[in-house]
This record gives structure tokens, sequence and C-alpha cells, in this order.
């Protein structure tokens, strides 16, 4: 494997020797790029002895420009490690900042880049470190979590660079999900390219006034995971989310609707072409009969409020009636006899396929992960407790066996 290491300004840049030495005594080959920060600690020739390369420092150094410019060592690298990753860099990378040769290369490349934060821990814990962090992880950087132990600046806490045999492994167990990322992705495109599918996601809310409503605690984080997987697998694919705070997934239409009514109504006229639908919502059983024009005032001397609810349609049993319909999935999120319920709706609504999912106090919703059981008439499936990005994965490799 081609490794690029990247070494910026910190006091562990000395430990990114032991990670060079590592990477070259496993096969591999590495080319270092340090910044100039990173030379105020450790001297270029080190790397260079180690690594049997010359280090890459300058953007703008003619001689290197000619043997490999940023663009050509950005595609040269199978894997970029960036250790010690300074809150300096952190913030740089989370900008898009491309003012020397190392931002260069990050903003040049598409191949994946693993960073190891190494800073005072008060530099770690602060607002902006953390939220250059987080937003850093959603854009697909992998971030090591710093070790907790003494610091040079004689502080105890978070924030040391990991050690290298630490760093060393992490790449490897990246490098081994990656592979196997990229053969389910194969499995699952062969099934998924050209398929259209239509999912529904979030809660619907039920007006009760113009400033009030009924809803529940959807997230439609489960329904968006399936919907970005499915896209990125090739599916064609037509979102109906109700009311949610998430952004809509690359290459995925999304129709955003509010009530349960709206959410039918988008649903008959999307169904058609569908060759799959899943039917994630959180749809509201029931809305009030008659919502009020304007807002609801409290009766003097009454201590009560009666709501006349009537019931909703179903939307996903709809669609299972057609006579020409797609392969058709509900959720069944339950509190107890998780699975006894979710049988009795497969066969109630005549679905080909229901996901049952346990819900409650710190389970299924507004939960990043999930542990769903997938049920037909034929077969169950319980998948292991993993991300709901995980899990839209196997449910959506399980259903292109069936169909
Ligand atoms: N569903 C729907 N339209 C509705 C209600 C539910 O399409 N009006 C779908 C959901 O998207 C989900 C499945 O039906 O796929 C859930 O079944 P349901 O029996 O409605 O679940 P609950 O609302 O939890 O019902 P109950 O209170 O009877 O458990």
């Amino acid at each position: 494997m081609k490794i690029l290491i990247g070494v910026t300004g910190g006091i562990a840049a000395y430990k990114s020797l032991e990670l060079t030495r590592l990477f070259i005594k496993a096969g591999h080959e590495v080319q270092v790029v340090m910044t100039s920060g990173a030379k105020e600690f450790i001297q270029p020739l080190s790397f260079q002895a180690l690594s049997g390369n010359p280090v890459r420092d300058s953007l703008f150094d003619t001689n290197q420009e000619m043997g490999m410019g940023h663009i050509e060592l950005a595609r040269w690298a199978d894997q970029i490690v960036i250790a010690p990753a300074s809150a300096e860099t952190l913030a740089k990378l989370r900008m898009g900042r491309a003012d020397d040769l190392l931002t260069t290369l990050v903003v040049a490349t598409d191949k994946p880049i693993m960073l190891a934060p190494a800073m005072n821990k008060v530099m770690w814990s602060n607002a902006a470190t953390q939220e250059n962090v987080a937003i850093l992880q959603q854009r697909g950087f992998e971030i090591l979590q710093p070790a907790s132990g003494e610091q040079a600046c004689g502080d105890v806490g978070e924030g040391r660079m990991p050690e290298p045999q630490v760093i060393f492994d992490a790449v490897n167990q990246f490098q081994v999900q990656q592979v196997k990322n990229q053969q389910a992705c194969l499995e699952l495109r062969r099934f998924w390219k050209g398929k259209t599918l239509l999912v529904t996601a979030g809660p619907t809310y039920e007006a009760i006034d113009p400033v009030r409503f009924i809803g529940n605690r959807s997230s439609g984080k489960m329904g968006f995971a399936i919907a970005e997987v499915a896209a990125k697998v090739g599916a064609k694919v037509t979102l109906i989310a109700g009311p949610v705070n998430l952004s809509t997934p690359v290459k995925v239409e999304c129709l955003n609707v509010r009530s349960a009514q709206q959410m039918f109504e988008a649903v008959q006229q999307h169904v058609a072409s569908a060759d799959v639908f899943i039917s994630a919502a959180a749809v509201a059983d029931f809305r009030v009969a008659e919502p009020a024009a304007q807002k609801l005032k409290k009766q003097a001397g009454s201590d009560e409020m009666v709501l006349t609810l009537t019931k909703n349609p179903d939307i996903v049993a709809w669609v299972a009636q057609q006579d020409t319909k797609p392969f058709v999935v509900g959720f069944a999120a339950e509190t107890e006899n998780v699975l006894e319920y979710a049988r009795t709706k497969l066969r109630s609504k005549n679905l080909d396929m229901i996901c049952a999912n346990q819900v409650g106090e710190n389970l299924g919703f507004e939960q990043d992960s999930n542990a769903l059981t997938l049920i037909t008439e034929q077969q169950e499936k319980a998948l292991p407790s993993s991300t709901k990005t995980q899990q839209a994965t196997d449910l959506l490799r399980f259903i292109s066996d069936l169909v």
C-alpha cells in the first residue's frame, strides 16, 4: 500500500518517525509531507532516512513540482495519515484551506484520510476544535480519539497522540473494512442499480390548531439512511419526509410533507413507478377531526379539553392492496412483544416484509443506532445492533435476496 504521512507542528511529531518505521517494516511504501510547523520540531532528514524518500514540504518548490506535483502525490497515495494533526490543521481542513502542500493535498484527493489529533487537553476540548472534528467526521475523515495521560505541557488529560502502534493498527483495520464495504457495495449495486425505490421517513404532524399539533418522536434517521445507501448503490430514490431536521442525501429526490394525509397523497403520486416501497415513517394513526381555524383558547372554569380524533388512511396497507404493487416493506416500532406484533402487522397489512424495531428509552427513536429484525412469511433475520447506515445496508441486501 502507498501511504502518505502528513506531519504537522506538535511535540508528538517525533512519534511519527516510529509510525513511518512500522509502515516500512510492514512492506508499505511511504512518502512524508511536513508542514513548516512540523520542521520546528523535527528534521526532515530523519523521515527521509526512514522512508527512503525525500520529504516533501513545499507547494512551490520548482524541483519538487517537476518530480511529483501535489496532484500526482494526491493520486499516488492509497491512504493519507496525518499524525500528529494539530488544532490548527483540523481548523484548516474543516475550512477546506489549501495554503500549504499538506492542506492542498487533502483538498485534491479522494483517498481515505485518517487524522491522529494531538494537542493540549484544553485545546482538544475547546468547542471550536470539537466542532471541527464533528464536521470532518461527517465529511468522511477517520479521526482517532486522542489518548489520555500526561502531556508535554505538564497537564494531564485527553489530547495525546495515540501511540504509533495504535495508529498503525487502526489504518490496517480501516483498510480491511474498506475492502469489505466495497464488496458489499458491489453486491448491492448488482440488484439496486436502476431500481426505483420509494421511502417514507420521519413523523407526521397532525394539526390541532394553527400553532399546535400531535406528533411523535421519530427523527427520520432510519428512512434517510435507507435512502442514502440505496442512492449510493445506484437506485433512483424518492424520499417522502415528514417534519425532520436532516439534510437530504446526495442524489435523492426529497418531498417534504407535514401530515399523514399529505404523505398519503405524495405516495399515491409516486408509487406507480416504484419497484420497492419502504414505509419507514411513523405515520400518525389518527388526526384531529376538525382542526380549529384559530388558536384554541383555554376555557375559563374548565380543567379538561376534549379533542375528537379520526383515523388516518393506512398508507402502507393501501399500497399493499393495489393490483400492481411494488415489493412492500413496513416497519413495526414496538415497546413490547415486538416480534409477535410485527408478525401480526405483516399479515394484517398484507406486506412482503416487516422490520421489527424495539423502541423506548434510549432505543430506536431519535438514536443513531438500531437493531432490526427482518421478517417475511418464510424467514426471520435479527440484525445485530449497529448504526442506522449499517442497518440500512443489511436491510437493502436482505431485500435484494428476496426480490
Ligand atoms: N403506517 C402507514 N400509515 C399509517 C400508519 C402506519 O403507512 N396511517 C405504516 C408505518 O409506516 C409502518 C407501519 O405502518 O410501516 C406501522 O404499522 P402500524 O400498525 O400503523 O404501527 P403503529 O402506528 O405503531 O400501530 P399500533 O399503534 O397499532 O401498534
